[in-house]
């Protein structure tokens, strides 16, 4: 099968690694790509959010399968575009990844699904936005209605500041403060049968000891070593099959990749966002221990076969991804400066960690330059989150960008929690011998 895979971040990284190892995918194609896209499938530089320009790329392949990334161009109905012209497209339509493109329809689609969320009211004008706060307190939650590449959402104490970015955002959405870890499940659903994937834990803010401003995503992990092993069987009930029918019913089916950004409250799982497309940079975690081959998954999801579909297998073991920021990222990164050390990652921790690309390009001396926030993602895999950990962090450390920043407390918390929850049980197992 030939692949086309649309976007240029670490997640299209990620699964266009995922692909280049499936021995069903004769030929791998990305627009538009990136530095390190580039080392495993032919670039074309083709605007990812135009659908006639991606149909006609796609139809001069001859591709068997699209795979759309980002949000952006299925907001703007690039999978529609693809599907029109005959081909199968793992990605919803336009007015599916409104679940994603705007958070008032969201919440709509979740109350007449019956699906558990935070209390919200969608204001537009000043008064209602005063009403809002002051209905639920401190901390206060602001999001701005459309896109916003991750940093649409203020979570403060501060009722001026929410305020402040409530005004700036036109119809925005307030909604009631969820206590309880974050948890990211992705299921892959043909707009009828759901496939979950395996959890992770996204970091989204900034800095160590999760301070500082929300980004797109610091880090991630997965499995959770943590969570309850009925977990994933509870969001299929609650959440993902009731959304899937929902929409089905409303005659707007969603077929891609269903996120599900979930709080565990102490009253319970509540949904605090869905997003229309792999997270980023949870799919570079959970794509690394995915043992089915990824393109026949997502070809059965884009032709409606998911039914037939084996269950899916996995590595044992866990992964962790650690995201190297640009200098000034969240606010304002620095482009344009020089990456190195890949070479060293590549010749000393392959296979167990590797380097994904998120914002890189080839300068016009053929040097890798960042060219966006989130620079690089590296993930690793290994027999427990301990391990995993320390091989990421050890490849971290062997690359350079000047001015750069990355968390170090990726998955720190749930590593030792692990190593300790194992030490109890060995503990007992010695005493019961
Ligand atoms: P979102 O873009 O909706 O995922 O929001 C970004 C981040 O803001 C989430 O990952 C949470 O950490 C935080 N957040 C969003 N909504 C809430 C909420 N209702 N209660 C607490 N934290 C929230
Ligand atoms: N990891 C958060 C996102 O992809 O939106």
């Amino acid at each position: 099968m030939k692949v086309l895979v649309i976007g240029g971040g670490a997640r299209e990284h990620a699964l266009c690694h995922a692909l280049s190892l499936d021995p069903d995918v004769t030929a791998l194609h990305c627009a538009p790509g990136n530095a390190g896209i580039a080392e495993v499938a032919t670039l074309h530089a083709v605007d990812a959010q135009d659908g006639a320009a991606v149909a006609a790329l796609a139809t001069g392949l001859g591709a068997g399968l699209v795979v759309v990334g980002p949000e952006a161009p299925l907001v703007a109905g690039v999978a529609d575009a693809v599907r029109e012209a005959g081909i199968p497209v793992f990605g919803p339509s336009a007015e599916a990844a409104r679940l994603e493109g705007s958070k008032a329809f969201a919440k709509e689609v979740m109350a007449s699904a019956g699906v558990p969320t935070a209390r919200s009211y969608v204001c537009t004008t000043a008064e209602e936005i005063d009403a809002a706060l002051d209905a639920f307190g401190p901390p206060y939650v602001v999001k701005d209605d459309g896109l916003a590449a991750g940093k649409g959402v203020v979570v403060t104490p501060d009722a001026e500041a929410a305020r402040e970015h409530a005004r700036t955002c036109g119809r925005v959405v307030i909604e009631e403060f969820l206590d309880g870890p974050e948890v990211s499940l992705f299921a892959v659903t043909d707009g009828r049968h759901v496939v979950p994937l395996q959890p992770a834990q996204d970091f989204k803010r900034a800095y160590d000891g999760d301070e500082g401003p929300n980004t797109g995503g610091m880090g991630a992990y997965s499995p959770l070593p943590w969570a309850d092993p009925k977990l994933v069987e509870e969001i299929e009930q609650t959440v993902l099959r009731p959304t899937v029918d929902e929409l089905r019913r409303r005659g707007t089916p969603f077929s891609g990749l269903l996120y599900a950004g979930l709080a565990l409250t102490s009253r319970g799982v509540r949904v605090i966002e869905f997003n229309a497309r792999f997270g980023d940079p949870e799919t570079q975690a959970v794509l690394a221990r995915l043992r089915t081959p990824l393109s026949g998954l997502l070809h059965a999801a884009a032709t409606g076969r998911l039914a037939e579909f084996p269950p899916l297998r996995w590595a044992d073991g866990a992964a962790v991804t650690v995201v190297v920021a640009a200098h000034g990222y969240p606010a304002a990164p620095r482009t344009g400066d020089p990456v190195e050390g890949l070479d060293a990652v590549a010749a000393q921790d392959a296979p167990h960690a590797y380097v994904l690309h998120a914002g890189t390009k080839r300068d016009a001396d053929g040097r890798i330059v960042s060219a966006g926030g989130r620079v690089l993602s590296v993930t690793a895999t290994g027999d427990d989150l301990t391990t995993a950990r320390e091989r990421a962090y050890e490849a971290v450390g062997r690359l350079h960008l000047e001015g750069s920043h990355h968390r170090r407390d990726i998955a720190a918390r749930a590593a030792l929690d692990a190593a300790a929850s194992e030490g109890r049980a060995d503990t007992s197992a010695d005493e019961a011998v």
